[in-house]
């Protein structure tokens, strides 16, 4: 299958053209579908996971859109950009589906997209075809009159809710108890707080007040590296499997990483334990990366002898550690663009963007080390249909879903966002 149409597929095999399997036959319907009653992740990998009370709905999207064909959707959406010229700028994530990739002015991972969304100064739009988190870093690193657009606001992350900022500042004034808030004989700090890239604006924010950072999955190492130069230890969230292969990465024990369990006494944790910690782990995951296991790594070996297996350092340790690599969604794009010889690729990331390579690069044999087509829920939330419908109100001069972050939160987050900048990825 060369199609780099993750929907194409899924369609497929909804119609019982194909044999191979989806998680959810739900993720063939638009996903307006899935606007109306509670909020909820949506079919694909985050459907099983518990989403926030208050988390953003999506309101109707006029019929039009909805019944729209796939060509006509591409017509408009080509129409609407073209009367926008520069006062418009896309933002596409690696994960999107490709009828929304198609009209990304930027395609990249979520620190190439933080860049673009600062290098637009003359886009009165930022139109982000990404998630919710992405949108607000976008609003908070782009000038006060750009207005930055989510084009479904549904579109969040379960991983990126699995911290919250009361449930943090809890944790942290129960660290600040044992550690103390002084700093040692070298000025350095009892913890430092990172958080990934994937959290909210406040969590970005209370990094930035306590001298902390926000990281990606590209500059993770650059980033731990600052944070123990001013620090004895970190607190890392929200992504637990993040935090420990780039720790371990850099010669950390696992044992000196002990995992807090929000909303329990210390985390669950003996304050022993916490004393002789290096990296403090919050209890958050990728629900889309927790897919992948060494069995299939296994399998892949003796299916395809000599094949190179690279995996996103979002996967379970077990996981990386059975790979011949892990890198950022970029640093596997750039593996398999730098391959000058025909080869197998079995890559444990988002099936969108091991599609979109595999039809790309024809000359090797690329696929997702699961077999069962299952999107992340969220990024699949946003649809040509939407992007339509957000171009074609700019167009009519009304700005809908926009994503604003204000006041002290914006100001403290983007201090954190520009010592992440600064840290260039390893
Ligand atoms: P990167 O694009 O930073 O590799 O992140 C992957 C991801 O999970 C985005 O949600
Ligand atoms: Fe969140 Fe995982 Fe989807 Fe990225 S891939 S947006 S971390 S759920």
């Amino acid at each position: 299958m060369t199609t780099a149409s993750v929907n194409e597929r899924i369609q497929l095999i909804v119609s019982g053209k194909t044999n191979e399997e989806t998680c959810s036959p739900a993720l063939a319907k638009g996903p307006w579908e899935f606007d109306r009653g509670p909020a909820a992740y949506g079919p694909g990998s985050s459907m099983s996971d518990l989403i926030p009370t208050g988390s953003p709905i999506q309101g109707a999207l006029p019929a039009e859109y909805k019944t729209a064909s796939e060509a006509e959707l591409h017509e408009r959406i080509i129409a609407a950009k073209k009367t926008l010229g520069d006062k418009v700028v896309i933002l596409g994530h690696f994960y999107q589906r490709e009828e929304v990739v198609q009209h990304a002015d930027y395609l990249g991972d979520s620190f190439q997209l933080a860049n673009a969304a600062k290098a637009h100064p003359e886009a009165e739009a930022i139109v982000f075809c990404g998630v919710h988190f992405m949108a607000e870093t976008a609003d908070i690193l782009s000038s006060e009159n750009q207005a930055v657009i989510l084009p479904n606001l549904a579109a969040g992350c379960s991983m990126a809710d699995m911290a919250d900022i009361d449930s943090v500042t809890e944790a942290w004034e129960q660290l600040e108890e044992i550690y103390g808030t002084e700093p040692d004989e070298n000025g350095r700090m009892p913890i430092i707080p990172v958080t990934y890239m994937n959290s909210s604006a406040a969590l970005k924010g209370f990094c930035g007040e306590r001298g902390g950072i926000v990281c990606t999955s590209s500059n993770a190492k650059t980033v731990l590296a600052w944070a123990f130069e001013r620090g004895q230890r970190v607190l890392f969230f929200p992504d637990q499997h993040l935090g420990r292969n780039t720790a371990k990465a850099m010669g950390i024990s696992t044992d000196l990483m002990p995992l807090w369990r929000g909303r329990q006494p210390l985390g669950g944790n003996t304050a022993e334990a916490l004393l002789e910690a290096k990296v403090v782990l919050w209890n958050g995951f990728c629900s889309v990366h927790k897919r992948f296991n060494v069995g299939q790594i296994e399998k892949a070996r003796i299916d395809f002898p000599g094949v190179r297996v690279i995996v996103h350092p979002e996967c379970p340790m077990e996981v990386v550690d059975a790979a011949d690599e892990n890198g950022s969604t970029d640093y596997i794009l750039k593996a398999v663009a730098a391959a000058t010889e025909p080869t197998t690729f079995a890559i444990g990331t988002e099936v969108n963007m091991v599609q979109r390579l595999a039809a790309q690069y024809p000359q090797h044999k690329i696929f997702c080390l699961d077999p069962v087509i299952c999107p992340c829920s969220t990024m699949y939330r946003i649809h040509p249909g939407y992007l339509a419908w957000v171009l074609e109100r700019l167009v009519a001069g009304e700005v809908v879903n926009q994503i604003k972050v204000d006041g002290h939160v914006a100001e403290t987050a983007k201090v954190a966002l520009e010592r992440m900048l600064a840290a260039k990825p390893a």
